[in-house]
């Protein structure tokens, strides 16, 4: 059975540790993953990520931002996410249609982007959604010491705190697509509760 997984949450919060153990145990159990992200797994969405990132590349306006977001995800989606889906693989992404209603849509504050990635995504919704919650201070400070911020990371506090909530507000809606988890508990203990949880849709 093929099974649509997304990882969401703001700067720093784990998901790229825990999408990997949650892929090493699904392997350990037999299935074929397909793990991938958001922006940039596809040759043109290599391109698209550099717009949107680099702390350099030209200004982009909120609008733009947005469809930039969600010209990466409709190519993504069509090219990586479906032909493994219809392969019966389990397909796991780092961030979907949540980050752009989050960042954009809050963080910018553009409502209505639901009904460009509704389109974008040809209505495509994952079976859950993993959000990993952190205080933003907490994220910022951990994604800091990996790497310097790119753009989005780069804006401020406030930014960051009304993407916190917008994810939060996105999971309450739908509680019962989303798995909420303290991204500051021990990563054993999260990868865990995943772990029960995804099993119990395989
Ligand atoms: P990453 O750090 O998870 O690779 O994501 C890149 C940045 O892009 C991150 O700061 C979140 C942001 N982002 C959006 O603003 N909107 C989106 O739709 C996506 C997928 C990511």
């Amino acid at each position: 059975m093929s099974v649509f997984i997304a990882f969401e949450g703001g700067e720093g919060v784990g998901k790229t540790t825990q999408i990997g153990l949650l892929a090493d145990w699904l392997r350990g159990a037999g299935r074929t993953v397909r793990v991938t992200f958001e922006p940039g797994d596809s040759p043109l969405g290599a391109h698209i990520r550099r717009l949107l990132l680099d702390p350099d590349s030209a200004e982009v306006s909120p609008r733009a931002e947005a469809l930039l977001y969600a010209a990466d995800r409709a190519h993504h989606v069509e090219t990586v996410i479906l032909p493994a889906l219809a392969a019966g693989e389990v397909v796991v992404t780092d961030r979907y249609v949540d980050s752009t209603l989050a960042y954009q849509g809050a963080g910018r504050d553009l409502p209505g982007a639901e009904r460009i990635n509704a389109w974008a995504t040809n209505g495509l919704v994952p079976h859950l959604t993993v959000l990993l919650d952190l205080d933003p201070a907490v994220g910022l400070a951990r994604a800091r010491r990996r790497a310097a911020l790119d753009r989005l990371e780069g804006a401020s506090l406030d930014f960051h705190r009304a993407v916190r909530a917008a994810f939060l507000r996105l999971a309450e809606a739908d509680p019962a697509r989303y798995l909420v988890l303290d991204a500051g508990a021990p990563p054993e203990a999260l990868a865990q509760r995943i772990q029960e949880v995804v099993g119990g849709l395989l």
